[in-house]
């Protein structure tokens, strides 16, 4: 049985005070939920602190993104052992806008989430069509082509626990238009079978799958409540305590 995890994504937003304000409320009100794990990505510059904050919680810290070098002369990156380092154990790769805007190719992803899981940590790869790829019928084979990507060289049967994929449809990443369940279910069970194919089934039961692309409280049960989905990468509703609460409510098994 997968534990489903709820991951808030907080992309460029929030300051440190900020910060450390919404994860204080997060630990007092999330501290006893039971059969849900969590996870908060904050930017860079609050990362230590909201994982020290964190501390004695059950709810992870996580890198919104990462180099795929270790050190060296890489202005202006920061690499996975250094977000280990500063309290993250969980590092989300891929994410749709870093490869619209920052150039992060299937092949570069893969190299990321190697680094990350060579640091010791969880690496949360994403995947999702655009728009234009879903009218063409092409959302499998695009989806195809960057798990083989993401998770190129990686044993995912020695680090099953280690690996979440997040099924993101760019089209309803901050759009307010959401996959129906039926829809999502059909591309998370697609990435099931993949895995399975390209791993063991018992590895591909055992990795979860999480969903994103405008999760709110309204939606979340629904979307949990399918088959494969384990979960969910959460954007602007991670912002609010009281929604980002509710969403992980929503994603206990029943
Ligand atoms: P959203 O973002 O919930 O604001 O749509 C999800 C994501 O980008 O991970």
């Amino acid at each position: 049985m997968r534990t489903p995890f709820v991951v808030g994504n907080w992309k460029l937003n929030k300051t440190i005070a900020e910060s450390l304000a919404l994860v204080t409320e997060l630990k007092n009100q999330l501290g006893a939920v039971k059969g849900v794990a969590v996870g908060v990505a904050p930017v860079f510059t609050s990362l230590h602190s909201v994982a020290k904050r964190l501390e004695g919680s059950a709810i992870a810290t996580c890198g919104q993104n990462c180099h795929f070098e270790t050190t060296g002369a890489w202005t202006g990156e920061v690499s996975a052992p250094l977000l280990a380092d500063a309290g993250a154990t969980w590092v989300i790769v891929g994410h749709s806008e870093r490869r619209q805007f920052f150039g992060d190719t299937s092949e570069i992803v893969g190299k990321k989430a190697r680094a990350v899981l060579a640091a010791g940590l969880g690496a949360i790869v994403c995947v999702g069509e655009l728009l234009a790829e879903r009218d063409a019928g092409r959302t499998l084979a695009v989806v195809d082509d960057q798990l083989a990507g993401g998770l190129a060289g990686i044993d995912a049967a020695a680090a099953a626990s280690k690996i979440v994929i997040a099924y993101e449809p760019v089209w309803a990443i901050g759009t307010g238009r959401t996959a129906t369940p039926a829809q999502a279910q059909e591309v998370h069970a697609h990435i099931r079978k993949w895995l399975a194919d390209r791993f063991t089934p018992t590895t591909a039961d055992a990795i979860r799958i999480q969903y994103g692309g405008s999760v709110k409280p309204s939606n979340a049960e629904a979307l949990m409540s399918e088959k494969d989905i384990d979960g969910a990468l959460v954007g602007g509703a991670s912002l609010e305590a009281a929604d980002f609460i509710a969403i992980v409510k929503a994603a206990r098994p029943s």
